[in-house]
């Protein structure tokens, strides 16, 4: 849904901005924190600065990271601009400069066309977390101040667009991932960097139209890219259509490679038509590339074009691409719409038994609690947040020198409406049905975002 500023529900309600960076200690905990868990839940989301120019959608708004550091049973809360060079710019100003993507290009806006927001997703890797946006650089943040550092540029590599969600190799420690261009082949550009920060490669992924994928995946030994129907057409402006238009008839395409191949090595299969936002997990099995993500069957998130009475709404789905003959099966695992899919992340890759998604209350992005799938067994258990109590994503911390996949806790800030105040919910992984074993009460409110991530008190200490 977009609107005007005036009336916009991303500007309303605990979607609407918070205006303060607070550093608070001490918190109040409802139940216990477990002692065992130590580290930082970071979370990303848009927070604009200033008030928006022109219509004003989601995705637009300036990148601002809210962290509880948890330690020996205390909480800390902080929240941080990602202080990017556009932000600075408009903060000098005194006011926007930038519209949204709902606007035209601003071709002649003199600080340049576009403002990278970094607000869309949270990786950390080889002692650096990285706040992303996929159409420019990561920023690199200091943890756990959450202090703004610099564009990461891996060595003065990387020079272009860089996945929200890239995915590191829990067994190599590899950072892998791809950007996307929309102006002009190569439309995919791929890439991997060593467990040291060293760019290994980044190779040009031929595709025939741009269709900027939000999420891919990696196995052990290959890398699964998604080329969909959604797909973007400059030209077609010229008519008076969207640029950006769900082309029903268009198979979705899944390019399997090796993780040091090139465009040479990609092969394409061929499913039904989808859209998908994020992907769980995929791993090698006998002669399978198996995937989990959250499917819609189409999507006009972008676009006006097509009226399926399910498109928009995302559901667990797998997908089985057989590497020896080429065959490919598919299919829904849970008809109930459910987004911002995650996994223990030692699991990156490899086999998992266990993923978690966000339920959604309704198509407008509110989500009422977490739902737990078994994959090993088919079933699933669902943690309800309450009665008028929202969230967004949710993040695994595992228990230090946990054996089991699920030894570990789910965490993700909710808004309590009746109450009016936020809260970080800490749920015990294997008691899905009980209660939050802490809600850690926030001393500001915490606007709904996109992505979290879980900070190892080891990660926090620079030691991985
Ligand atoms: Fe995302």
């Amino acid at each position: 849904m977009t609107t005007t500023t005036k009336f916009n529900p991303y500007l309303m309600g605990n979607f609407a901005p918070v205006s303060k960076e607070i550093t608070t200690d001490h918190l109040e905990i409802k139940g216990q924190l477990p002692p065992d868990l130590s580290g930082m839940y970071v979370r990303n989301g848009p927070n604009p600065q200033f008030e928006p120019l022109g219509k004003y959608d989601w995705m637009d708004g300036d990148g601002m990271l809210h962290g509880v550091r948890i330690s020996g049973g205390r909480a800390e809360y902080r929240n941080r601009y990602v202080r990017t060079g556009g932000f600075e710019v408009e903060k000098d100003l005194g006011h926007a400069v930038w519209s949204g993507r709902l606007e035209p290009p601003q071709v002649n806006n003199p600080y340049g066309p576009y403002k990278n927001v970094a607000n869309n997703g949270l990786t950390y890797h080889n002692g650096k977390l990285l706040a992303l946006w996929e159409a420019g650089l990561p920023y690199s943040i200091a943890v756990p101040s959450l202090e703004t550092n610099s564009p990461y540029l891996c060595g003065g590599y990387l020079d272009s667009a860089f996945t929200s969600h890239p995915k590191v190799d829990p067994m190599t420690g590899e950072l892998i991932f791809f950007g996307y261009a929309l102006d002009a082949p190569p439309y995919i550009k791929y890439g991997v960097i060593s467990s040291n920060g060293e760019l290994l490669q980044t190779v040009p992924i031929n595709i025939p139209v741009a269709s900027g994928p939000h999420d891919f995946a990696i196995t052990q030994h290959y890398t699964i890219l998604m080329d969909l129907p959604l797909r973007f057409r400059p030209e077609r402006a010229e008519q008076g259509l969207p640029t950006w238009m769900f082309e029903m008839r268009v198979p979705s395409r899944f390019g399997i490679l090796p993780r040091y191949g090139n465009n040479e090595d990609i092969r394409w299969f061929e499913a039904q038509p989808c859209y998908i936002n994020h992907i769980l997990n995929a791993y090698e099995c006998e002669d399978e590339v198996i995937l989990y993500g959250c499917r819609m069957s189409s999507t006009h998130l972008y676009a006006g074009n097509f009226r399926d009475p399910d498109e928009n709404i995302p559901r667990m789905y797998g997908w089985g691409f057989n590497l020896k003959t080429g065959a490919v099966r598919e299919g829904m695992l849970d008809r109930r719409p459910s987004e911002f899919p995650t996994i223990n992340h030692r699991f990156i890759g490899r086999e998992m038994r266990y993923g978690y998604t966000s339920k959604m209350a309704s198509l407008q992005p509110l989500f009422d609690g977490i739902i737990k799938y078994d994959f090993a067994t088919g079933r699933s258990a669902t943690h309800d947040f309450g009665e008028l109590r929202y969230g967004s994503s949710v993040s695994f911390a595992p228990r230090i020198g946990a054996i089991d996949e699920d030894d570990g806790w789910l965490l993700t800030f909710v808004y309590d409406h009746k109450h009016k105040r936020s809260e970080l919910l800490v749920v015990d992984a294997q008691d899905m049905r009980g209660e939050p074993v802490a809600r850690v009460i926030l001393p500001q409110r915490v606007p709904y975002g996109f992505h979290g991530s879980w900070i190892s008190e080891m990660q926090l200490r620079g030691n991985i």
